[in-house]
């Protein structure tokens, strides 16, 4: 699954209200674990090693979370993870440790420094506003080197929404299990918004289980949206329909050149 949680708040997201990305962390992997990425890393790999000119070597990510996809970006780029999250942070570094993790919001995080790629995956669509995606476009910008690459993954954008339902977990290696359904509606196909809502079913070690519940808004913005909100931080810009995984029909990828 992609993008659970989230909250529209003044600042477009509000950690008070996202469970699985505090109180619930530590459940992260249980609910999407990190050899189910394999696949699509591949994927943003390839569609990042083709938008950028010269060599791909370091990569900043924007909105890490677990670290899922990092797993496997590791084996090809030197990574610097960054997330608005310390819990998730933590999680992630159990299964990158020896990847740099840095907590920040991908709308005014500045490290100072550049890489050769920035990759945003299914962390930004916790951006609701308009002008949160154009900030999250300029901090990409900002640490591209010249001729650098950025790849966007929103698992929809406003023309590939499709209402649903979807289910899944994972049993722990210590015992504990999780089992989650998904329900994502969009009431008013007017706005910029979808709604999520996520039931937890979790699975102690010692077989007690509990039910926890999230409700969020995310981000839905069309085509020309995205093109533009890049276009306006400096990128040259596109949409790459080929990079897409199958088994995510309503993702659309976005890549960023940096002008060398
Ligand atoms: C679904 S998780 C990302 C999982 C990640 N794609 C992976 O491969 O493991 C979404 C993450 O987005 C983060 N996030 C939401 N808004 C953010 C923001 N404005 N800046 C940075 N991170 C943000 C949350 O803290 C959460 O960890």
């Amino acid at each position: 699954m992609h993008g659970p949680l989230g909250s529209h708040g003044e600042a477009g997201y509000d950690r008070a209200l996202m469970r699985l990305y505090s109180d619930l962390a530590g459940w992260f992997h249980l609910l999407t674990a990190p050899e189910d990425y394999a696949v699509e890393a591949t994927h943003y790999w390839q569609g990042l090693l083709d938008a950028c000119d010269g060599p791909a070597e370091t990569l900043l990510e924007l909105g890490s979370g677990g670290g899922n996809n990092a797993s496997h970006l590791k084996r090809w780029f030197t990574c610097t993870l960054t997330d608005l999250s310390p819990e998730m942070l933590a999680q992630s570094r159990t299964i990158n440790p020896e990847c740099e993790h840095i907590e920040g919001d991908m709308r005014t995080l500045r490290l100072g420094r550049t890489f050769d790629v920035v990759f945003v995956h299914d962390a930004v669509v916790y951006l609701t506003e308009l002008d949160d995606l154009r900030a999250a476009a300029v901090t990409a910008f900002e640490h591209l080197r010249p001729g650098g690459a950025v790849l966007f993954a929103p698992d929809y954008i406003r023309e590939t929404f499709e209402p649903g339902t979807d289910h899944g977990g994972h049993d722990g290696a210590d015992g504990r299990s999780l089992r989650y359904l998904e329900w994502v509606r969009d009431p008013d196909p007017d706005d910029s918004l979808y709604e999520v809502d996520l039931v937890y079913v979790l699975r102690e070690a010692d077989g007690s289980v509990r039910v926890e519940h999230d409700h969020c808004l995310e981000g839905l913005f069309r085509r020309e949206e995205w093109i533009e909100a890049l276009r306006a931080a400096g990128f040259e810009a596109e949409e790459r329909p080929g990079v897409e995984p199958e088994e995510f029909p309503g993702q659309r990828i976005f890549i960023g050149r940096k002008p060398a």
